[in-house]
């Protein structure tokens, strides 16, 4: 990627996307395009055509998509799959006919198998049955994801995805009800802390192992494999043939926790001074979920951000920014 090569970063004021705006600039990219929701729905083919013809961005960084935590894919199922599938179907049919040069779909570890073995490595996606509470997302992202493998081998594109465990930082969505965990505890214990509640209750048992990776360092680490040099690149795009799996790059912490000792972190950082107790008619979700981050970390890519660290930071934003 030149420095004024034009980026279009998609989903830009989500928490991925912002993360992407800001590492992009702090590493000098000057020409990047950007559009809000209600300027460029998505899921509509012929804006999405438009825009693109217009635009003609060199390099797409794709990280606008219907996201939400265990109720909200429980509730809005539909809402999931339709308007991801549409999301991506559009770009990445449109980056391709557009001559982009890289294009970065954003995955998730939600979407490997519910129980592979761990830590996850990127060759175990599509080995086994889907987290049932998360299928009809996961099944749209594994397309999007197949959508660029099948393009790369039949039209020689050069489009890879990234696959981020649990991400947390500035931006995020503390809705109760939508919301992933991290930023739904440090809502729930500011509000007990608040009122001066004796405990807060949190979902599922506790037990669930989880990694955390701070928005900026999964922007990092995506802006990394959008400058690597071309050789660099096809090895990633072309894995060796004893681990054949789709373009796909896994970016993790490299280490988990229980979903108790995280609400314990929390609770230290939020200053609540009352008990946690634990809601066991809740779902847990899948029960361990650690990426395996090596090949990452071969390319030269370590977080910088540790998690207490990146919580307080975190808890900052939400201080100032308030909820959204
Ligand atoms: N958050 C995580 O923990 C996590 C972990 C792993 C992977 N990821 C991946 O990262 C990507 C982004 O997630 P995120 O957490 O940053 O989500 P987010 O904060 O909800 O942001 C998503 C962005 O997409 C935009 N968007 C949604 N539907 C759109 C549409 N039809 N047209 C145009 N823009 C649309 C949203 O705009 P509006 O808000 O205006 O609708 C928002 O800016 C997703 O692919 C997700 O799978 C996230």
């Amino acid at each position: 990627m030149n420095k004024n090569d034009k980026i279009y970063v998609a989903g830009h004021r989500g928490l991925a996307g912002s993360a992407l705006v800001r590492q992009l600039k702090a590493a000098g990219y000057t020409n990047i395009v950007t559009r809000t929701h209600t300027e460029l729905d998505l899921t509509n083919q012929v804006a999405v055509q438009g825009f693109f013809k217009s635009e003609r961005p060199d390099h797409v960084l794709l990280a606008a998509a219907k996201v939400g935590g265990i109720h909200a894919n429980n509730v809005l199922p539909a809402d999931f799959i339709l308007q991801n599938l549409a999301i991506q179907s559009n770009v990445i049919t449109e980056a391709w006919l557009h001559g982009v040069k890289r294009l970065l779909f954003l995955g998730s570890s939600c979407i490997y198998p519910r129980d592979c073995p761990q830590p996850i490595r990127e060759s175990y996606l599509l080995t086994g049955p889907l987290e049932p509470t998360n299928r009809p997302y996961a099944i749209a992202k594994i397309a999007g994801i197949e959508m660029c493998w099948a393009l790369n081998r039949q039209h020689h594109t050069r489009f890879i995805a990234a696959m981020p465990n649990n991400l947390y930082g500035p931006g995020d969505n503390y809705d109760l009800e939508n919301s992933h965990v991290l930023p739904a505890l440090i809502r729930k214990m500011h509000e007990a802390k608040s009122r001066g509640d004796k405990d807060v209750v949190i979902w599922g048992t506790g037990t669930p192992r989880r990694e955390f990776v701070y928005s900026d360092d999964m922007a990092n680490a995506c802006v990394l494999l959008m400058q690597l040099p071309e050789t660099e690149f096809d090895i990633v795009l072309n894995p060796p043939a004893e681990d054949n799996h789709p373009p796909l790059v896994n970016i993790g912490y490299g280490n988990d926790l229980t979903i108790r000792e995280l609400a314990e972190t929390i609770i230290g950082i939020v200053g609540f001074k009352g008990k946690l107790v634990f809601d066991t008619s809740k779902p847990d979700g899948t029960p361990r979920k650690i990426l395996d981050v090596r090949r990452m970390n071969q390319l030269g890519w370590q977080p910088k951000i540790g998690l207490a660290e990146g919580i307080a930071l975190a808890y900052q934003d939400f201080l100032t920014a308030g909820i959204k």
